[in-house]
């Protein structure tokens, strides 16, 4: 499973590319917003930092202004992916843009049935959003089960990019539902890390070496 880093702070950024396990980036018009950055340059200067697929999402909600939009971002660099939402409009945009050789994500999908319009607009990279699913006492995590076995029945290509990470709990349920990328959150990545366990062991070791009076 490809981990995606959902933000748009370069710091937190350029800290996680360091350990070599973003494969790519997502942010939507909150994150700019947080980031109190100029839109363009912000993803500018993510494309410089990281190679992978940087998604940028776009504000009109017609199909025209969402390629004049889709085509401005796509010229920032070659590696963004374009982020329309999964509307009518949205899925006529994706299929144009697809079809010029533009990398699409469509977002805000909360259904197995959007997930396969958007499979057969041609998108990259569909965005189911377990979190705020789960929001609403709804399984978020049964949508990524349900697009995984309707793309495996057909064979499609899109790329299922499970969004709307909280823990590290979904992250787990995420790559043992077969997603293919998991947007998550800085904080959520580095608590992958945590076990109580692997602190009280490390502890343990250390003061075990000390007593040995060794060096290495
Ligand atoms: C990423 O592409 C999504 O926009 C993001 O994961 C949404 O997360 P949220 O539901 O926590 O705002």
């Amino acid at each position: 499973m490809k981990f995606f880093i959902d933000t748009a702070e370069i710091a937190e950024i350029r800290e996680l590319a360091e350990t070599g396990l973003v494969d790519g980036i997502t942010t939507n018009p909150s994150l700019i917003k947080q980031s109190g950055r100029d839109f363009i340059e912000v993803v500018t200067e993510i494309c410089a930092l990281i190679p992978g697929p940087v998604s940028a999402e776009v504000i009109a909600t017609d199909t025209a202004g969402m390629l004049t939009e889709g085509r401005r971002l796509a010229g920032i660099a070659s590696n963004i992916t374009v982020k329309l939402p999964i509307t009518w409009d949205g899925l006529k945009a994706c299929r144009a843009l697809t079809d010029e050789g533009i990398a699409t994500n469509l977002t805000l999908c909360f259904s197995a049935n959007q997930a396969l319009l958007a499979a057969k607009a041609g998108a990259s990279f569909v965005s189911p959003f377990i979190g705020r699913l789960d929001d609403l006492q709804v399984d978020g995590m049964e949508l990524i089960h349900n697009i995984r076995t309707i793309y495996d029945n057909y064979g499609f290509e899109t790329e299922i990019l499970a969004a709307s990470i909280r823990s590290a709990a979904h992250v787990e349920a995420c790559a043992l539902a077969g997603a293919d990328v998991a947007t998550i959150p800085p904080k959520v990545l580095k608590s992958l890390s945590q076990h109580m366990l692997t602190d009280k062991g490390l502890a343990s070791f250390l003061a075990d070496w000390d007593a040995t009076g060794q060096k290495i």
